[in-house]
């Protein structure tokens, strides 16, 4: 009798808390996240600039304690940037455009005041401005390069629609010492690249995957803008800076036959991560990709993320149920940060969504050469949807880790971070699903 009751309690227990983390029925993948991205865009401008703070600043999250997130991380907020970036430039409503056009050029005056006031790897900075001063993993160099890729952006789409002033005034000058925030950010790149500095998880000072993958394209892009602002001499200091930033990122690929790692020649912080496999790399490619260059369907880039899958997938109990989801990931299988403690690391929103993203990435490449390889490449980008859709908070909010047994929203909440990547998740389906069709139609073409 007892175990009986027992049954029926355990039973009522799982179905009310599936009750509470699935609404009821779920949407379609493709549906969940357009009416997602609705919610993530309203979130995420919240966090830009809330009263009290300094216009310009982006806060990591809301959260003021357990953990303090109401800081404006560079890299963070270089992140939302371009999601604000890629807003004003597809948006046709006036006052949209004027809006956004405001945000970043708030963005700018903050960040050159960060710049002036501190050196350029620091960090974060608090709400008014101030350097971030307690003990802290520093330099981290992922965050100026990172800003050069936005600022540098958006640069370009100005000087295309004539705003020559406010770009040679505010953005790009070529004298040196520089002056101006692009310059500047290119400039401790292009000097500092081969320095060893703290990761993007802020735990580890070596050289990085991730890190060295936006300082290439920082240098890229930017050598283009110095081009067409003048500054030949910069541009091909940069590229070549460049070159060889491509032969030490061949490294992390040569030194592990089965994945790319993550880090090389460790100095100082953590040293517990053994396998060195770590979604950084992934996310490296999502955000340092500018040409073929360990581009996503890159079979080594392949490797390492079907061996992220497989990892997570045993490491974490949620991943035991709901198996027509794909797994939650998490950073790195070793990682034991829970946000309020350090009694085992959970799977995180941003990493999970930064599979879909990358799944959506590989579907928009291989489109050309395998209509049957994109179209699985889709849907197994739209699993890993599902698996964040069904962690969700029930009104679309999102905090950065879910409980590695509840399979509850944990940790900071309304991470920025999650919501920018609502947004390049969407944009990057969106794209797959056009090139695809295109690829289609050029064959029927073809075969007329
Ligand atoms: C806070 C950092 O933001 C996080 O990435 C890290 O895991 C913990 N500190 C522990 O170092
Ligand atoms: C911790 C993460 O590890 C780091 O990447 C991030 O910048 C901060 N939290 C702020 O969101």
């Amino acid at each position: 009798m007892k175990i009986f009751s027992f049954l029926i309690c355990l039973s009522f227990i799982s179905k009310a808390s599936e009750l509470t983390l699935q609404n009821v029925k779920m949407k379609e993948a493709s549906l969940w996240l357009q009416q997602e991205a609705v919610i993530a865009e309203k979130l995420l401008i919240q966090n830009i600039s809330p009263e009290g703070t300094q216009a310009g600043v982006v806060i990591a999250s809301p959260q003021k304690e357990n953990p303090n997130y109401y800081r404006h991380w560079v890299r963070d907020s270089a992140i939302t940037m371009q999601v604000i970036l890629k807003l004003w430039s597809e948006n046709k409503l006036t006052t949209k455009v004027n809006h956004y056009s405001h945000l970043l050029q708030d963005y700018v005056q903050f960040s050159r005041q960060n710049q002036i006031r501190a050196s350029l790897g620091e960090p974060i900075f608090e709400v008014n401005g101030a350097p971030f001063l307690g003990p802290w993993g520093r330099p981290q160099n992922d965050g100026p390069a990172f800003r050069a890729v936005v600022l540098t952006e958006w640069a370009e789409h100005l000087l295309d629609l004539g705003e020559t002033e406010y770009v040679k005034n505010n953005l790009y000058k070529t004298e040196l010492p520089a002056q101006s925030i692009i310059k500047a950010d290119l400039e401790y790149v292009a000097s500092t690249w081969w320095q060893p500095c703290f990761d993007l998880w802020e735990e580890v000072k070596a050289e990085h995957f991730y890190t060295k993958m936006v300082q290439r394209k920082a240098l890229l892009t930017g050598a283009h803008l110095a081009r067409r602002l003048n500054d030949p001499a910069a541009a091909r200091w940069y590229e070549l800076q460049a070159q060889y930033l491509e032969n030490s990122l061949t490294e992390f690929a040569d030194t592990n036959p089965d994945y790319i790692v993550a880090s090389l020649r460790r100095t100082e912080g953590l040293d517990s991560k053994n396998s060195n496999l770590d979604i950084s790399v992934i996310l490296g490619v999502l955000h340092g990709s500018y040409d073929d260059f360990f581009k996503a369907s890159k079979p080594q880039v392949i490797k390492t993320f079907e061996k992220l899958n497989r990892v997570f997938q045993n490491l974490y109990s949620i991943n035991q149920t709901k198996s027509q989801f794909a797994p939650a990931l998490g950073r790195y299988p070793e990682d034991i940060y829970a946000g309020t403690n350090f009694n085992g690391g959970n799977p995180w929103v941003l990493a999970t969504l930064a599979a879909a993203e990358y799944c959506y990435k590989v579907a928009a490449e291989v489109s050309i050469k395998s209509f049957k390889q994109s179209e699985l490449w889709i849907k197994r980008g739209d699993e890993f949807v599902q698996r964040v859709q069904y962690h969700a908070n029930p009104d679309g909010s999102l905090s950065e880790q879910i409980d590695r047994y509840t399979g509850f929203m944990t940790s900071a909440r309304d991470l920025t971070w999650n919501y920018s990547a609502v947004l390049t998740t969407l944009r990057a389906r969106h794209q797959s699903e056009v090139l695809l069709a295109l690829s289609k139609s050029n064959i029927k073409q073809g075969n007329k």
